[in-house]
């Protein structure tokens, strides 16, 4: 790989051996994939935002860092928090550590937004910018729904570009690999975001699908990316007529695309059987957190009714702090919603109550991810939380 002067006195030790070291790093990710330089990012987002032992690697990276007075040269958020309260395994055991972690990232400068919803508020980027973001839902929204460029970075490599204000230039970050690769044709009578996400998701891998025109707002783009972010590694999406780098097919392929059709059954087969919902302990809304807009969406299903299933709200805090200004916190809480702003996947990791054990939760990704978390389209999920027939 080719340095510039600044980069090779930095890789030489200039700014110390820790800096020597992300710098190293960073040209080690970057040389495997090819990576002929590194260039400069607008901003970072990072993963790493819980405490956990199995991670000792980074967040010796990280205390090292942080002790030697190093600060992140870019603006830096961070991923939500762990759910340090949510348990008493994960208040005492799982992430035992969490307060002094926050504490490492703060020394470091990284802005204390603790959301993957970054993109909304806290970090939001513009078209065209080059990013060293982690978390698979903000890397997809970003290049996908913004057209700012990012490849899918991990825990460990996304501090160092944070530091560094720089990232190799691989992937996404060129304008021919991000093309698409497959065309989505949808033959369904009732759109469901998260089962397309899954569905195709898991068909694509790591392709880059492109869906015909369909009127998805944003809530819906964020939770469709999420979730073929997860099921697959999908970096990044289309849709026709929506996204920014796809005003027409044309625009979007250099061939003749393989034509996919999805259809209503395809998406119905991602819900967990109507039978057996009644196994359900808990109904999980928000992975990736929501949004106000998104609260707003579902609420009226809520208020002036009352659960019969517990029912866990995950929120993006700085949208957490807005609702709680509205009488629309207070009308929730009365209908039985827990409102948190953690994530639900790190909280429920460890779940020790057998009563919480079988999940109903309408995001894909935690559908992917979190054992005993069944799918539920909304109608699903309103259902068992006992406000709809
Ligand atoms: Fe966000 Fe946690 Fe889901 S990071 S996308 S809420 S798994």
């Amino acid at each position: 790989m080719q340095l510039s002067p600044e980069q090779q006195a930095i890789y030489d030790g200039a700014e110390g051996p820790e800096m020597a070291l992300a710098i190293k790093t960073l040209v080690r990710y970057g040389e495997s994939f090819k990576a002929e330089r590194l260039v400069p990012i607008k901003s970072a987002h990072l993963t790493g935002s819980f405490a956990i032992s199995t991670f000792s690697g980074y967040y010796e990276l990280l205390g090292r860092l942080a002790d030697a007075g190093v600060k992140v040269k870019v603006p830096t958020t961070i991923n939500p928090r762990p759910g340090y309260d949510f348990s008493t395994q994960n208040r005492l055991i799982a992430f035992r550590k969490q307060k002094h972690h926050e504490a490492q990232l703060a020394k470091l400068g990284v802005t204390p937004n603790y959301s993957c919803v970054c993109y909304h508020k806290s970090n939001v980027p513009s078209f065209g910018d080059i990013l060293g973001w982690a978390e698979s839902s903000a890397v997809v929204y970003a290049n996908s729904v913004i057209g700012a460029r990012t490849n899918r970075n991990s825990i460990m490599v996304d501090v160092c570009m944070a530091v560094t204000g720089l990232t190799p230039e691989f992937g996404l970050l060129f304008p021919e690999n991000r093309k698409g690769t497959v065309l989505i044709k949808l033959d369904i009578e009732e759109m469901d975001d998260d089962a397309l996400g899954f569905v195709v998701g898991q068909r694509v891998v790591d392709g880059i699908p492109v869906f015909e025109h369909f009127p998805f707002n944003e809530t819906s783009l964020k939770n469709l990316g999420a979730t073929m972010a997860a099921a697959g590694g999908v970096g990044m999406f289309h849709v026709l007529g929506v996204t920014p780098e796809a005003p027409s097919a044309e625009a979007v392929f250099d061939k003749e695309p393989e034509v996919w059709r999805i259809t209503q059954r395809d998406l119905d087969a991602v819900r967990y059987e109507r039978a057996k919902q009644d196994e359900t302990g808990m109904v999980v809304f928000g992975c990736p957190q929501m949004t106000l807009d998104e609260i707003k969406e579902v609420a009226p299903y809520f208020v002036g009714k009352k659960v019969s299933k517990r029912t866990l709200f995950h929120i993006v805090p700085h949208d957490y702090d807005e609702l709680m200004k509205l009488p629309l916190a207070e009308q929730l809480i009365d209908a039985g919603i827990e409102l948190h702003q953690h994530c639900p996947l790190a909280a429920m990791t460890v779940r020790l109550n057998p009563k919480n054990r079988h999940v109903l939760t309408n995001s894909g990704k935690l559908h992917y991810y979190l054992a005993g978390a069944e799918y539920g389209n909304l109608d699903d999920m309103l259902r068992v939380a006992g406000v709809k027939q």
